[in-house]
Formats: C-alpha cells, structure tokens, sequence
C-alpha cells in the first residue's frame, strides 16, 4: 500500500485501488488531492500490468463532499493556478486512462465528487448515495468537466435541474437517468464492486483497452466518423471476419 497525503494507493493482483482519504472533511477534492490523483493515475496509466481501476472514498460518510472550500481564494494567482491546472490536468488524465475504471459510490457525492464519478466508466453506488452540483449555488461554475460530463450521463433536464436549481438526487433517481449502472445495500458495495471488477479483468487485455478507446473516442466523432475508426481498428486487428461470423 501507498499513501500520498490525500489519496491511498493499493494493488491487488492486476486491479489498482485508488482510495480518496481525507475521511475527516468528507473526503473533500482539494489542490493537494489532485496533485495526489495525478501521480497515481499516470503511473496506472502507465503500468500495462494492471486491468482495472477501482476508485472509492475512505470513512463512512462520503466519496467526496467537493472541492475543499476552505482553499477558496488562496491560490498565490489566477494566472499560476491556471499554469498548474494545465500541467497537472487530471481530467485530461482521466479521460485518458486506457484502463477501465469503476467507481464504488457512497454518502454524499457532491461537486467535484460528482465530476470524479462522472469520468469514471462504470459506477456502482451504495443507497445511501446523495448526488448533488451546488457550485451554482455558491455563486462558481463546475470547474472539472460537469457541465459537459452530467448532461452526457444523467440527461439534460436532470443535469440542469442539479446545477441551476441544487437538485439533489438520491440512488434511485440517479440509476433511472442513467448516471448510474448500479445501486445495492451499503454492506454489499465492496463485493458488486469486485464483481464487476472480475468481469472486465477475465477478459483478453487488448480487446478491453481497445473497446475502451473506441467507446471512449467515438463519443466526440459523428456517427460515420466513429463506424469508420471501428472498421479501421477492426482491420489492423485482424478481427473483422470475427464478428460477421457470429
Ligand atoms: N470544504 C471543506 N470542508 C468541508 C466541506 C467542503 N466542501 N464539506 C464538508 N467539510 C468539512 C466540514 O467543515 C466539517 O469539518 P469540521 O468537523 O472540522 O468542522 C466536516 O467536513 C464534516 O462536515 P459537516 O458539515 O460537519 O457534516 P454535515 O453532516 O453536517 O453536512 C454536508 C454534510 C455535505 C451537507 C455539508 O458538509 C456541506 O454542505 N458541505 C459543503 C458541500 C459543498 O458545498 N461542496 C462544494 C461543492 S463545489
């Protein structure tokens, strides 16, 4: 195991274990937090050895209560805050980890818990889950990607009705619009996270990183852009009398 000041680290056979730990403030995303995430997550991204990632929060309470609202203002400069930001661009990262990654939800997800949940591949959440974007609220913007990312899982109107009016949304609301793959008791997180974990990480390695770059980039092209990068990947992979076949 690992522990950076924020985060912990831990690897079990081919999945890494990325553990949001600040359990103390509801696990809450501060600078210190991304700079963690992004040393982690680039050296997963690198590691071809490991399948699957599985982020979580650590404490009973929460998987992240959103950005840490006692930095407000604090950055030394705009100007420097933007440098940092564009050099350690977690959501780029995220967006391009080649491995899949799941997201074990409980408590309060809120701001930039959302947004971490939100460039995840597949979340699975504990009942007791509470989405919430209350930036709006707080007179900011979501400044890690909601705007684009909540619209794309939830649903417009469900993600408009979040950031404008402070809708919460509890489990249930949050896995009929499609934010969520799953919801299951609290004491029963851990194992359908491992579950679905064992499903991805069975499969032959190069087939799931490349369905997963396929899915992932065919979300930005037009339909035909995308029929064409499949057929292209089909191709070099020698893989398209495959499926005809079947
Ligand atoms: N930034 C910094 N600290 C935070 C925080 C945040 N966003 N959210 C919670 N905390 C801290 C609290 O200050 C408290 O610390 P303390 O024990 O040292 O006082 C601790 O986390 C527990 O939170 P608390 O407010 O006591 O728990 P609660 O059960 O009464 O309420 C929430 C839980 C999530 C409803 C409430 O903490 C809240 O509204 N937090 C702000 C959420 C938010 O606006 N996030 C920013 C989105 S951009």
């Amino acid at each position: 195991m690992n522990s950076f000041a924020t985060v912990q680290y831990r690897r079990a056979g081919r999945t890494a274990y990325v553990t949001l730990n600040r359990p103390e403030v509801l696990n809450v995303f501060s600078v210190q937090m991304r700079d963690d995430l992004f040393e982690v997550l680039s050296a997963i991204r690198l590691d071809d050895d490991i399948r699957v990632m599985v982020l979580n929060g650590a404490g009973d309470r929460a998987f992240c209560a959103g950005a840490d609202l006692s930095e407000f203002l604090t950055a030394p400069s705009a100007l420097a805050a933007r440098q940092i930001r564009a050099l350690r661009d977690l959501w780029g990262l995220m967006r391009s980890m080649p491995q899949p990654m799941v997201c074990a939800l409980h408590g309060y997800v809120l701001g930039s818990g959302v947004e971490l949940a939100m460039f995840c591949d597949i979340r699975i959440a504990a009942r007791d889950v509470v989405f919430g974007l209350p930036e709006a609220h707080l007179g900011i913007l979501p400044g890690a990607g909601g705007t684009q990312t909540v619209p794309g899982a939830g649903g417009l109107s469900q993600a408009l009705a979040m950031m404008l009016a402070n809708r919460r949304m509890n489990a249930e609301q949050a896995l009929r619009c499609g934010m969520l793959n799953r919801v299951v008791d609290r004491d029963e997180l851990a194992g359908a996270v491992e579950s679905m974990v064992s499903s991805i990480a069975c499969r032959r390695p190069e087939t799931v990183r490349i369905l997963k770059q396929l899915v992932a980039r065919g979300d930005d092209l037009s339909l035909q852009e995308g029929l064409r990068m499949e057929f292209r990947q089909l191709r070099w992979n020698n893989m398209d009398g495959l499926d005809k076949s079947q």
